[in-house]
């Protein structure tokens, strides 16, 4: 296939391409009906090692994504519009180009105003490089987060900030773990050496997905990762999207996050779990001797419930509103004593402006090696402020306490080793 309207395509498509003025270029109408791959989609995107070019091979029942540099871009798409496809739609800033090549060879272009903006739709360009990149999600387009141009959606927008900006607060806390991949290192699968990620009431999976992709595709590592779920539509929903992206080691189950069995625990998120369930999912946590347990709390309605203030805090707590903050400052300051308690370090802080959700407190805790010190010190401080609040019980505290030994790793919900 060579001819005048062929090179003069290409000189057009490398200069669009160098100059960042391609929005997007998709090859379609399959040469061979009988072929799985029905169309690639070609965008310019910005990664950390510089420009590329990100393709999207859409095939009959799953997608694929690779980055390539611009030459080795150009030969591609030189060979697929040989082999594969009769059609190449390109679409620039100043114009719109279509190409139709016949069976015999014969290749003709016409070159149209522009049908796209880049503010529409060349978002890699204008938005600051992120952890989690557009082009290369399949998932993200399944969640609505993209378009199905790989671009983030005005509306979502919002969303996808949280989500790296989550990934970006994490990342240093996953770098000090010293976490293990089962892969090459003679582990068979399953066996309790894996790495184990559990996400606690995951919902739509937003943030196990993003999780996951940092994790395999990021830093390289290969965990089993298991978003557990109250809502069975929603655990559907996310192991069909698993399966679309690839995602083989992730899972979602359905169930409670107080009633789960998982085998093994080294990283508990818990994200917006609502009022107590955040309290399920730290026990799970530290039952399960995780290493790293993340929580963004939701509610806070069971300490709220339980305030008698009867001393001179009794003037401020009134106002409905200092109450309820007084509610979230008390349960979440309790959930981090009870994870110290338990021999982790902890660190509470804002994890999104306030803009963006009210919820944007993230207690984190890192286990510490060796065995906790100065737990009745601690429980005595958890004491003498539930006194001060008039409250009966804190929900996680209550949960260790009806336990009966505190502290000890044999949690409900973790199947042990009993070797
Ligand atoms: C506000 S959503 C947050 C979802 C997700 N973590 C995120 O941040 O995008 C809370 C989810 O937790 C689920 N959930 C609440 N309590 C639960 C429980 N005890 N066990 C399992 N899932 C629970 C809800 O069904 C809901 O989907």
């Amino acid at each position: 296939m060579q001819n005048n309207q062929l090179s003069l395509f290409f000189e057009k498509l490398t200069a669009f391409i160098t100059e960042k003025s391609m929005i997007k270029l998709v090859l379609s109408n399959q040469r061979e009906v009988t072929s799985d791959l029905r169309s690639i989609l070609i965008h310019l995107i910005e990664i950390k090692k510089g420009n590329r070019i990100n393709f999207v091979y859409h095939y009959k029942t799953k997608d694929l994504t690779k980055n390539f540099d611009r030459d080795e871009a150009l030969v591609i798409i030189k060979k697929s519009l040989e082999t594969e496809f009769f059609n190449a739609d390109l679409f620039t800033t100043g114009e719109t180009i279509q190409l139709t090549a016949s069976g015999r060879g014969k290749v003709r272009i016409t070159s149209t105003r522009p049908v796209l903006t880049p503010a529409a739709s060349f978002s890699h360009d204008r938005v600051k490089h992120r952890v989690i990149e557009p082009g290369n999600n399949i998932y993200l387009r399944e969640l609505g987060i993209l378009n199905s141009g790989f671009e983030v959606r005005r509306e979502m927008n919002d969303k996808y900030q949280q989500i790296n900006r989550y990934i970006e607060l994490i990342a240093p806390f996953i770098a000090e773990l010293q976490l293990e991949t089962p892969s090459g290192c003679g582990t068979p699968s399953g066996s309790k050496h894996e790495f184990h990620v559990a996400d606690m009431g995951s919902g739509k999976g937003y943030l196990t997905f993003a999780l996951y992709d940092y994790l395999t595709n990021v830093l390289g590592k290969s965990p089993a990762m298991t978003g557990v779920e109250s809502r069975e539509e929603l655990v559907k929903l996310s192991n069909e999207i698993a399966g679309k992206a690839s995602f083989d080691r992730l899972k979602f189950i359905c169930g409670t996050i107080s009633d789960v069995k998982l085998d093994k625990i080294d990283v508990l998120i818990a994200l917006h779990a609502c009022d107590t369930a955040t309290d399920d999912a730290i026990f799970m946590g530290i039952t399960g001797g995780a290493s790293l347990i993340v929580c963004a709390p939701c509610c806070h309605k069971q300490v709220r419930k339980e305030f008698r203030v009867t001393n001179e805090l009794k003037g401020v707590l009134k106002h409905g509103i200092l109450e309820e903050r007084q509610a979230e400052i008390i349960t979440d300051g309790i959930r981090a004593l009870v994870l110290e308690a338990h021999g982790y370090k902890t660190k509470v802080f804002e994890f999104i402006s306030m803009e963006h959700t009210p919820k944007n407190v993230m207690i984190v805790g890192r286990k510490l090696p060796g065995k906790p010190a100065g737990r009745e010190k601690i429980m005595e401080r958890i004491r003498l402020i539930r006194e001060m609040f008039g409250i009966n019980q804190h929900y996680l505290e209550e949960k260790f306490t009806l336990r009966g030994s505190p502290g000890t790793l044999e949690g409900p919900g973790i199947n042990h080793d009993e070797t």
